[in-house]
């Protein structure tokens, strides 16, 4: 069995910043409530002209940079997001083309938040089978083009970006060393689009009710999130053999900075050793992770030999950890 592990990452953040004082023009909130309750202070906003597919390009580039190979090399890629450039066809397949990748299998991957871990679950799957050798996982949300300017609820919370990882081949003990990812749709309606499918067409009633924007019973997932983060992060550090007390640096999904401390004080961990960036990107969902993995990578918080936990929680809901040593 080959070892897998990232050996590339990039990243794509629209240029455009919208504060929390931006916010308070358009809903009823305030910097004060925002910022403490989760931790967000600004977040990213697309330009009209930039679409999910552009900004996936411009990450993967990047992340094939990092890792010195070229689109041809790739013989996966899987995109995860929930907010594609269209239903139809998959954003992997504007990505494909954009690159140029010739001879790859491109899909589409929908599990949320969780997204880019589930991704890198399947890609190690295929390298260390030898059915592939380098796979792109891109992390892609425009969740902008999916709230409701008008719901306070949500759309102070999510952001727009995108990061991609390349995962390939790499000498032990370097690697993806656990994962367990986990799913259970008695949340469902905890948080979704409840129009636009099959079960409710696009049509002029469903638009008059804002059907087709992201809806969130927030609070009740809160206590969701914390329970499974813990469970998943305590079931991977098993599965390795190894104690929170060996790990350099948790990357956790950027949902809530409460969040985020409420699993670091039941793991156990110092607070140095827990990465976040919710402050500056908010909630980017699919992107969240590995928009934390190229930060870290490239400011050298993440370096050769590092053990590594991620951990995400999403819609679904779904919910998954990883441990990689870098
Ligand atoms: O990434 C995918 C998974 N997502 C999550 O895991 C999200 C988990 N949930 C959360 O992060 C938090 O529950 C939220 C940030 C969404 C909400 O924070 P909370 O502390 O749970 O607030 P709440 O929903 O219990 O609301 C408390 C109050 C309510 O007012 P009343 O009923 O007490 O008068 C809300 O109406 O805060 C109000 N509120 C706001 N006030 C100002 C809700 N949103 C806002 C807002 N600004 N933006």
């Amino acid at each position: 069995m080959t070892a897998a592990g990232i050996v590339g990452t990039g990243s794509a953040l629209p240029e455009r910043v919208i504060t929390n004082f931006d916010l308070e023009k358009l809903v009823d909130t305030s910097d004060q409530w925002i910022a403490e309750r989760t931790g967000i202070r600004e977040r990213r906003q697309a330009a009209p002209r930039e679409t999910t597919s552009t900004l996936c390009i411009q990450a993967s580039q990047r992340a094939l940079e990092m890792a010195g190979l070229g689109p041809h090399d790739l013989d996966i890629i899987i995109c995860s997001t929930i907010s594609p450039d269209m239903p139809l066809p998959s954003t992997a397949a504007f990505i494909q083309h954009g690159l140029g990748a010739r001879n790859v299998m491109s899909f589409d991957l929908a599990a949320a938040c969780s997204g880019f871990l589930f991704g890198v679950t399947v890609a190690e799957q295929f390298i260390r089978t030898g059915k592939a050798r380098y796979v792109l996982v891109v992390g892609a949300e425009l969740l902008s083009r999916f709230l409701d300017y008008k719901d306070r609820a949500t759309c102070v919370l999510f952001g727009d970006g995108v990061a991609a990882g390349i995962i390939g081949p790499v000498e032990p003990p370097s690697g993806i060393l656990a994962t367990t990812m986990r799913t259970d749709g008695n949340f469902a309606e905890h948080l979704y689009i409840p129009a636009g499918g099959a079960l409710k067409p696009a049509s002029c009633e469903t638009v008059r009710a804002r059907e087709h924007y992201i809806k969130m019973k927030g609070n009740e997932l809160f206590k969701v999130a914390v329970r499974s983060l813990e469970e998943v992060c305590r079931n991977v550090l098993e599965k390795a053999q190894i104690t929170a007390n060996d790990l350099d640096l948790f990357v956790p999904h950027q949902a809530n900075q409460r969040i985020t401390e409420a699993v670091r004080e039941r793991l156990g961990l110092c607070t140095e050793k827990v990465f976040s960036n919710i402050s500056r990107i908010g909630n980017t969902s699919s992107a969240s992770i590995p928009l934390c993995l190229d930060e870290c990578v490239r400011s050298g918080r993440i370096r050769k030999g590092h053990m590594v936990l991620t951990a995400a929680f999403g819609a679904g809901v779904t919910w998954g950890a990883a441990l990689m040593r870098w």
